[in-house]
C-alpha cells in the first residue's frame, strides 16, 4: 500500500499544496507551520488541531524523537502514581509500556482517528505526548492552562540513537552511510519533525516566557543530578514531594522504578516494539560513533542556530 492511500481527500490536497521535500531514506516529508512531517503524521496534526479539546489539568510530554521521550513518560507516570510506590511488579509501568500508557497525538491518538474518544483515557490528569513544536499546540490549547514538559538532549547523542532505531525498525545492522546521509539532513534541518533547533528553541523560548507552565529539561542533567531534577519535575507538575516522602526515599524509589536497566527489564518492554526504545541510555555515546568532520559541521550548525538563545549545548 502506498503512503498516500490512507489519507483523506480533503487533507491530501491541502497537503499536495506544502513544501516538500526528502528525509534520509528518501520518504517524502512535508512542511507544515515550519515543521517536516510524513503524510501520516501530518494528517493527524491537522485533526488534533481542528478536533483536541484540552482540558485545565492536562499534561503534555514534548521532545524531539530520540531525546529520551519514554524516560520522561514513565517519571511522570511514577510521579503522578506514587502511592503505589516502589518498584512492585502491579505497578501501571510494569504492565504497560510508557508509550502506552503515555500516547502521542500525532503517532497514536490522531493517527488512529480524526476524533478519538477521549473520554475514557486510562489516567488522570490525562498525559499525553507528542513530537510537534510548541508552535503547532498553541492554537488547539486555546490558552488551556496545560503542564507541558519538554525533554531535549544533546543533538550528536540524539542523531547515533536515531540511526540505531532507524536499523531496528528496518531490522538491519547499522550503516555508515545512513549516519552520513542523517548528519547532512540534520544539518539542513530537512528531517522528520525538525528541524531540530527549532523543535528545541520552540520550548526553551516557552519556557522563559511561561515557566508556570512550560518546563524545559536536559536528559543529561537527569544523568548528572537525578534527584534533584526530578524533584523539580514533581513540583512543576503539582504533585511536589514531602518531607516525609523524601526522607521515607520516594524520589530514589522512582528513580530505581524508571532506570534504563529496571523499566527495559519489565517484560512489556522487551517484547513487541517496544523494546526498540531502549539501547544503551548513556551521555556522550556519539563519540564512539561520530567522525571528527561529523563533529565539526554539527558543531558549526548548533553554534550558529542557538547563538544568543541562553541555551547550551
Ligand atoms: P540511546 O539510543 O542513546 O540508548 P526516546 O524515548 O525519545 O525514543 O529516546 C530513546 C533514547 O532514550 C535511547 O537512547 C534509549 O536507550 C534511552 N532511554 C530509554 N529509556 C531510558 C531510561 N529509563 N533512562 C535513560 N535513558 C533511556
Amino acid at each position: 500500500m502506498g503512503d498516500d492511500d490512507n489519507i483523506r481527500t480533503e487533507i491530501r490536497s491541502l497537503i499536495s499544496s506544502l513544501p516538500s521535500d526528502a528525509d534520509f531514506q528518501g520518504a517524502k516529508i512535508y512542511n507544515y507551520q515550519g515543521c517536516w512531517y510524513r503524510n501520516f503524521a501530518l494528517q493527524a496534526v491537522i485533526d488534533f488541531q481542528r478536533n483536541f479539546k484540552p482540558t485545565d489539568t492536562d499534561i503534555i510530554l514534548a521532545s524531539y524523537p530520540k531525546s529520551g521521550t519514554t524516560w520522561a513518560k514513565a517519571l511522570t507516570v511514577a510521579l503522578l502514581e506514587r502511592s503505589v510506590g516502589g518498584s512492585c511488579n502491579n505497578h501501571p509501568l510494569a504492565s504497560g509500556s510508557p508509550h502506552m500508557l503515555v500516547p502521542f497525538f500525532e503517532l497514536d491518538l490522531y493517527r488512529k482517528s480524526p476524533e478519538p474518544d477521549l473520554t475514557k483515557f486510562p489516567s488522570s490528569p490525562r498525559v499525553f505526548s507528542t513530537h510537534m513544536p510548541l508552535h503547532t499546540l498553541r492554537q488547539p490549547l486555546m490558552n488551556a492552562p496545560c503542564k507541558i514538559v519538554y525533554m531535549c538532549r544533546n543533538v550528536k547523542d540524539v542523531l547515533v540513537s536515531r540511526w540505531h532505531f532507524y536499523a531496528k525498525m528496518a531490522k538491519k545492522e547499522v550503516e555508515r552511510s545512513d549516519l552520513e546521509s542523517m548528519v547532512e539532513s540534520f544539518c539542513r534541518g530537512v528531517h522528520y519533525f525538525g528541524p531540530f533547533w527549532d523543535s528545541v528553541l520552540s520550548y526553551w523560548r516557552g519556557s522563559l516566557e511561561d515557566p508556570e507552565h512550560v518546563l524545559f529539561m536536559k536528559y543529561e542533567d537527569l544523568k548528572a543530578e537525578p534527584c534533584a531534577q526530578v524533584m523539580r519535575l514533581a513540583e512543576f507538575l503539582g504533585c511536589p514531594f514531602s518531607q516525609e516522602e523524601k526522607r521515607g526515599g520516594s524520589v530514589e524509589k522512582i528513580l530505581e522504578l524508571c532506570s534504563f536497566g529496571n523499566l527495559s527489564s519489565f517484560d512489556v518492554n522487551q517484547t513487541g516494539t517496544h523494546n526498540i526504545f531502549f539501547r544503551k541510555g548513556e551521555v556522550d555515546d556519539w563519540k564512539n560513533h561520530l567522525t571528527t568532520e561529523m563533529q565539526k559541521k554539527i558543531d558549526m550548525v548548533i553554534q550558529e542556530k542557538f547563538q544568543g538563545s541562553g541555551l547550551e549545548f
